[in-house]
């Protein structure tokens, strides 16, 4: 039995996409010590599974749940959604977290990788928003949370398609936001724009480079002078899940060590 303890999100369930490794198994984590259910969705069904048993282990059964999810795909999303508000008993917390890369300059994407990422970015969060809604509005409050990029607002010059992608989901989600709002929904939802973070999607670039190369690099771009650790996102996806940010709406979180400071 899922443990019966207080927390900053005690009651809240969230189904979070992406879960089986970096921000989303780290957002998972933090979120089910806090108190809430949560519900991993990932390509990666093992290892969301993984993810699930350990966070079971620790917080008792029935605390987490895993299902297989391509965000692409509208049918596999209804699907998973149904799945975990029957196991969860509702859906309070929606997090578009998973997301993917390819680099390249205008120049040299290929459009199939232009459409790869707009789609598994952009269209995830359109179609999760679009069929956790009816969920979320039988368990308000509720709260959307989807994971842009400091790279959603900052461009760079060989990540057009990446840059794009978040630009899209920073601004959908304040399009959401005012959804909710106008249909006078208790729902909010907001975005979190990271820089780097120590996860599994900065493996190709470690590959590349070396370890101690690439975070050298990537940290000597950060006013901190250093790459973020997932729970320094996880921290801010408690907040948005929680009703400590019941103002909040329509907004954007910057993690980003300073860069968009400069
Ligand atoms: N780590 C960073 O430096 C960083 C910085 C800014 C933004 N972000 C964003 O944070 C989010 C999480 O990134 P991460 O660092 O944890 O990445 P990650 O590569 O470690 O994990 C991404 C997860 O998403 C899953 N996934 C990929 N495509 C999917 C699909 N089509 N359907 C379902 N699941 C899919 C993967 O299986 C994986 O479990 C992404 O949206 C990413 O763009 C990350």
């Amino acid at each position: 039995m899922a443990k019966e303890t207080g927390g900053r999100v005690a009651g809240k369930k969230a189904f979070i996409t992406g879960g089986a490794q970096g921000l989303g198994a780290a957002a998972a984590r933090m979120l089910a010590r806090e108190g809430a259910k949560v519900a991993l969705a990932d390509l990666n069904l093992e290892g969301a599974e993984k993810v699930a048993a350990e966070i079971n282990a620790e917080r008792g059964e029935g605390t987490a749940f895993a299902y297989a999810l391509d965000v692409r795909d509208e049918a596999q999303w209804i699907y998973a959604l149904e799945m975990a508000d029957a196991a969860m008993g509702g859906i309070s917390v929606l997090l578009n977290n998973a997301g993917i890369s390819i680099g390249g300059n205008i120049e040299q994407l290929a459009f199939e990788d232009w459409k790869k990422v707009m789609s598994v970015n952009v269209d995830s969060v359109f179609l999760g928003a679009k069929h956790a809604l009816k969920y979320l509005k039988e368990n308000q409050p509720g709260s959307i949370i989807n994971i842009s990029s400091i790279a959603g607002l900052i461009a760079g010059h060989n990540t057009p398609v990446y840059n794009a992608s978040k630009a899209g989901v920073w601004l959908l989600s304040k399009n959401i936001a005012l959804h909710c709002a106008k249909q006078g929904y208790n729902i909010r939802s907001n975005s979190i724009h990271p820089t780097f973070i120590d996860t599994p999607i900065l493996d190709r670039l470690r590959d590349m480079l070396g370890k101690e190369v690439a975070e050298t690099k990537l940290a000597r771009q950060v006013p901190l002078g250093h790459i973020g650790e997932p729970d320094d996102i996880a921290n801010a996806v408690l907040y948005l899940a929680s009703d400590e940010s019941k103002f909040m709406t329509g907004a954007e979180l910057k993690l980003d060590g300073g860069i968009s400071a400069m």
